[in-house]
């Protein structure tokens, strides 16, 4: 059995991860952090919780935590992150951090998208990028995953085949995506309290959004030069899921079979990557409690732009379901393993 800590237990992301290594049959939770004073029984934290658990969320010291763990889920706010997970890399420890604090790999992007210096920034050289379908055989010996953000996850998915195969231009991508409330985490904004977000919809931090780098160094990768997108995200009035409608000009040349042809070559052996094929468009619901991430495609000749459509839930295929695929992985559990509720 695999140990797992979650770090931030009392989050969104934790919460998820409680419901997934509760029914784990090669995992069991060991420790379960939070900074209130109280202990929190489990189940009074997640009453829908299907078994009962004896664990409590409590306050912990660092060296009663380092030793009761295999793998530390990090689920803390960014910078608060990077802090605990440097921690526990110098204490040997393996970790799958959620926050984005090890996910780029040039610290000056820190500055420019995040407004800060990295504080830790020799963690980002040990850390392997978490997007599993993409970077399984890394993940597999990793001692630090950086967990990707949800935003990334549904867009570098989408466009990866593309690039790879070199079928569309990568100066023309267009990311058009819009996310349910969750993705802002549990705590209270005024941007995101039920008044401001209820019959609403809108865009924000169009063209500043921090997944923008992360995007571009995951495409990059893949188009092997540098990419940037124009990457408009979107505040929808719901709890959770992402759709991105993704906008790209095909190359003079690329031929329209090809386009889903390099979506079944990438992923038609993957479990949680479902192409669903030209014009067949995946909704929230088809993918809401799962960690599927589901793409279709159309081809329009007369604009020669190629349009993408994936969704994900941003709470499990864009964090705690992929980080529990990446901890399968890197323990040599079954990939699907406590995923397939
Ligand atoms: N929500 C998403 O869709 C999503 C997707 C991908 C990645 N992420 C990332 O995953 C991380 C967790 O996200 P989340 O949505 O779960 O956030 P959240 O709901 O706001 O939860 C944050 C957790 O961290 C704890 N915490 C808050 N401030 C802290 C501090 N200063 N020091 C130590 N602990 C602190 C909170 O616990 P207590 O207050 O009980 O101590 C809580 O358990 C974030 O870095 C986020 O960017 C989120």
């Amino acid at each position: 059995m695999v140990r797992c800590a979650v770090l931030g237990a009392t989050g969104y992301t934790g919460i998820e991860l409680i419901k997934i290594l509760s029914a784990h049959k090669g995992a069991t939770l060991t420790a379960l952090t939070t900074r209130q004073p109280q202990p929190i029984p489990v189940n009074d934290l997640i009453p829908t919780l299907a078994e009962k658990s004896a664990l409590m969320i409590r306050r912990h010291s660092f060296s009663e935590l380092k030793n009761c763990a295999d793998v530390f889920f990090v689920c803390l706010p960014h910078t608060e992150a990077a802090q605990t997970v440097a921690q526990l890399l110098k204490a040997g420890k393996t970790v799958i951090d959620l926050s984005a604090d090890a996910r780029l790999k040039n610290p000056a992007d820190y500055v420019t998208w995040y407004g800060h210096k990295h504080a830790q920034p020799w963690i980002l050289k040990r850390a392997v990028y978490g997007l599993t379908e993409i970077y399984r055989r890394e993940i597999a010996n990793a001692e630090l995953i950086a967990n990707p953000g949800c935003y990334p996850t549904g867009a570098s998915l989408a466009l990866y085949p593309l690039l790879e195969e070199k079928l569309i231009d990568p100066d023309s991508i267009v990311i058009d995506a819009k996310s349910g409330v969750s993705g802002a985490g549990r705590k209270m904004s005024a941007a995101t309290h039920f008044c401001e977000v209820d019959e609403n919809f809108k865009a924000y931090k169009v063209g500043t959004h921090q997944h923008t780098p992360e995007i571009e160094q995951t495409l990059a990768g893949a188009a092997g030069r540098k990419v940037h997108v124009t990457f408009v995200p979107h505040l929808l009035p719901l709890e959770r899921g992402i759709l991105s409608t993704i906008y790209v000009r095909r190359k003079a040349g690329a031929k329209p079979q090809a386009f889903a042809r390099a979506f079944q070559k990438r992923y038609g052996a993957e479990r949680f990557i479902r192409f669903r094929g030209e014009g067949i468009f995946p909704s929230l619901k088809d993918v809401a409690l799962t960690n599927f991430c589901d793409i279709g495609i159309a081809v329009d000749l007369k604009s020669d732009r190629v349009i993408v459509i994936s969704a994900i839930d941003n709470l499990l295929k864009g964090a705690s379901g992929q980080a529990v695929q990446n901890m399968n992985v890197r323990f040599n559990l079954p990939e699907e393993e406590g995923l397939c509720r």
